[in-house]
């Protein structure tokens, strides 16, 4: 069997590391298609170089483009290439552009299509990952679903149950597998000067908040707010996009400190031993949960409700005063809940459901 791993962005590179890690330690088929949706070294290369990935077969180096430009251009590199190399199933994992056209893509071909993080909905179609997650899964053959909610929410959307199956989040693969080694090897805390749990993480890069002057303005006034009243730093490894809005907008980060984005190692130190997190990112909920750092999340909803049910996480909107009013809820709680994303084997899973297909 030959399966084509179909990737393209920061998330996708981590979330599928424990996928290829099966594939290679078993000897079995396989190759990478990159499309080059992210492409500078901190949100590409280095997670390739750090999580030891061998290098994608092909990189079609797409780039950056509106939503319509970027994806027409994926599909179009992407059919070429599965028609020349004919693989047996096809892999794409979240919500991103790449992902809708790997899967609309192979789909087309009557290519089996396996969609890795499948059944989350926010049910708000202003993101476009939304539109990504539920064309995807309604072209896909199989829904490798994380936990029970999104099986469930598969089956009332008409899906057959012989499609779907529930293998966990390679999320956790990928925490567990690399936290030892980013304890060992990451030494970003002195570095920054920061001490375990006297510091805030910030991540902001969702469209809906950086495109927008007033949301962006109002989640960096509502952490501004939150420095002053607990006297504690506010890190803020800046996504591109994040960077260029605020350039744009000429928004000022008054006392949070800015830095480039981080490598994997280093990132995961800097949750692990955070007092809080702030986020918008769908990987960074998911992590603060596994690794039981309490999680705000800068967002109306979450397509990871599972993170509000075990009390790890609480939406703040891109609302100034909530953002202070949900980190102190969050630091009355006492922390230890249960991580509902699976045992850390979802790749071996998803790869031991495909071969005995
Ligand atoms: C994309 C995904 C988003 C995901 C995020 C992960 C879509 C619709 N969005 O958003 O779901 O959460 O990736 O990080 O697929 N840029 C660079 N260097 C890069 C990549 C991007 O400078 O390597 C800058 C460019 O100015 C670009 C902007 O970031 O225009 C946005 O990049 P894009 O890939 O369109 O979307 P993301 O915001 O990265
Ligand atoms: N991440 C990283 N360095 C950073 C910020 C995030 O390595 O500076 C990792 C993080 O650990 C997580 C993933 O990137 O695994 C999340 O990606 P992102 O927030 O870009 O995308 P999303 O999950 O929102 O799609």
């Amino acid at each position: 069997m030959n399966i084509a791993i179909i990737l393209g962005t920061r998330p996708e590179i981590i979330k599928m590391s424990p996928i290829i890690r099966e594939l290679v330690n078993c000897g079995d088929n396989y190759f990478v298609i990159h499309t080059g949706q992210h492409y500078s070294h901190n949100m590409d290369r280095v997670f390739f170089e750090q999580l030891k990935i061998p290098n994608a077969k092909y990189n079609l180096e797409i780039g950056s483009g509106s939503h319509g430009e970027q994806t027409s251009k994926m599909l179009v590199g992407i059919e070429k290439v599965l028609l020349n190399e004919k693989p047996d199933a096809v892999l794409v994992q979240g919500d991103t552009n790449t992902v809708l056209a790997g899967a609309l893509a192979a789909s087309k071909l009557r290519i089996k299509t396996g969609h890795v993080e499948a059944g989350l909905r926010c049910y708000d179609r202003q993101m476009p990952e939304e539109i990504n997650r539920v064309l995807t899964d309604h072209c896909s053959d199989y829904l490798f679903a994380p936990t029970e909610k999104a099986k469930a929410l598969l089956l009332t959307e008409g899906i057959s149950r012989e499609m779907i199956y529930l293998t966990g989040n390679t999320v956790v693969d990928a925490v567990y597998q690399n936290l030892e080694l980013a304890r060992d090897n990451a030494d970003i805390l002195n570095k920054l000067n920061l001490k375990p749990k006297e510091y805030f993480l910030l991540t902001t890069h969702r469209q809906e908040n950086v495109d927008n002057a007033s949301n962006f303005c109002s989640i960096l006034k509502g952490l501004n707010e939150l420095a002053s009243v607990y006297k504690l730093p506010i890190c803020y490894p800046i996504h591109p996009r994040s960077r260029k809005m605020m350039a744009e907008f000429k928004l000022n980060s008054g006392n949070i400190r800015l830095m480039d984005p981080l490598d994997y190692f280093d990132f995961l130190q800097l949750e692990d031993k955070a007092k809080l997190i702030f986020t918008d990112s769908g990987g960074v909920q998911e992590e603060s949960c596994v690794l039981n750092v309490p999680c705000i999340t800068l967002r109306d909803n979450t397509e990871r409700p599972e993170t509000l049910e075990v009390g790890a996480n609480i939406l703040a909107g891109a609302i100034s005063s909530k953002i202070l009013e949900c980190a102190n809820v969050m630091l009355r709680k006492t922390n230890g809940w249960h991580n509902p994303f699976g045992d850390g084997h979802a790749g071996e899973k998803i790869i031991a459901i495909l071969k005995g297909a």
